[in-house]
């Protein structure tokens, strides 16, 4: 039987009206809502793409948004006093430093000065730290490991006991997912094993995985014969492979491709995320998901 797709697309529909109600509630009660500031610097095709759609979902939520979009040229001292301003601002909850940046700036100095109270993309090293002591220190999970976690929970798949098996070892999603699923807590407790580019065979750790959260960067890199037959494979790659002119739009497009043969993987997998529509439109609500934390958090009704 082919696998079950759990798709990115409905589930956050189903969270941004979970949202979207407590921001209507929050607004009626205490006259206030979620501010979100998205920096982005330069012209890159994808931030720009990305950031926008940032943009055009906390506007359907009704968060005040500003976009702040500085030219590639500017000092890393004018974008850290734009950081300064907006940590100051009362009426920002989340800021967000849309990356990369231009390579003249520290991506690691502009990442520190964002207030960790603000810091709703969860880079900071505090809320790093925050992560790895889990339960209620945890304030501001990274955006795509968190969708993850929640796609996982929201098909019912056990996580509990379960092998997880995490391929990649990112600051952004390898690292943080796998410390999420090994915390003793819902969507947690589960044996966990991080393979990477100096693991000897992944194939085999892969083959061992309940859960396999493929988060590589290469194109098509798990094969069929990797996955456990019934498991759960989260794809997380997001790799151009080419272009195409969309039928609808009549532009130019990106022709995406998931870090899994996915075509194959469906026919023996029990669950797998498709690649687009998967984890991606997952990172930008579990985004917003945080803005509206930092809210609650602020006024202490968290
Ligand atoms: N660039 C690619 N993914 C992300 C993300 O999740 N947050 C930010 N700020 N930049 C990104």
């Amino acid at each position: 039987m082919p696998a079950r797709l759990i798709r990115g697309t409905e589930i956050r529909e189903q969270i941004l009206e979970e949202i979207s109600a407590e921001v209507a509630q929050i607004k009626r009660i205490y006259g206030i809502v979620p501010g979100l500031v998205t920096i982005l610097v330069g012209k890159n095709p994808a931030s720009i793409s990305y950031v926008t759609m940032k943009v055009k979902t906390a506007n359907r939520l009704g968060f005040r948004e500003i976009q702040d979009n500085l030219p590639e040229s500017v000092s890393q001292e004018d974008l850290l006093a734009h950081i300064q301003k907006y940590n100051q601002e009362d009426s920002i909850h989340g800021i967000l430093v849309q990356l990369p940046l231009p390579h003249h700036i520290d991506e690691k100095k502009v990442i520190n000065a964002i207030d960790p109270d603000k810091d709703v993309d969860g880079f900071h090293p505090i809320n790093m730290g925050r992560l790895m002591i889990g339960g209620s220190e945890i304030k501001f999970p990274p955006c795509t490991p968190a969708g993850i976690r929640e796609m996982i929970i929201r098909a019912g798949v056990e996580t509990n006991g379960a092998e997880v098996v995490v391929v990649g070892r990112s600051t952004i999603v390898g690292k943080p997912i796998a410390i999420m699923m090994l915390q003793k807590e819902r969507g947690g407790n589960a044996t966990v094993t991080v393979v990477h580019t100096g693991t000897k065979d992944l194939a085999s750790h892969c083959r061992r995985a309940d859960i396999l959260i493929v988060a590589a960067g290469v194109p098509g890199l798990v094969k069929p014969d990797w996955i456990k037959p019934g498991a759960c494979v989260v794809d997380v790659g997001v790799n151009k492979v080419g272009e195409m002119i969309s039928e609808k739009t009549g532009k130019k497009v990106a022709i995406l491709k998931g870090d899994v043969d996915f075509d194959a993987a469906k026919e023996v997998a029990g669950w797998i995320t498709p690649v687009p529509g998967g984890v991606g439109p997952m990172t930008i609500t579990m985004l917003m998901k945080n803005t509206l934390n930092a809210l609650k958090f602020k006024m202490g009704i968290i």
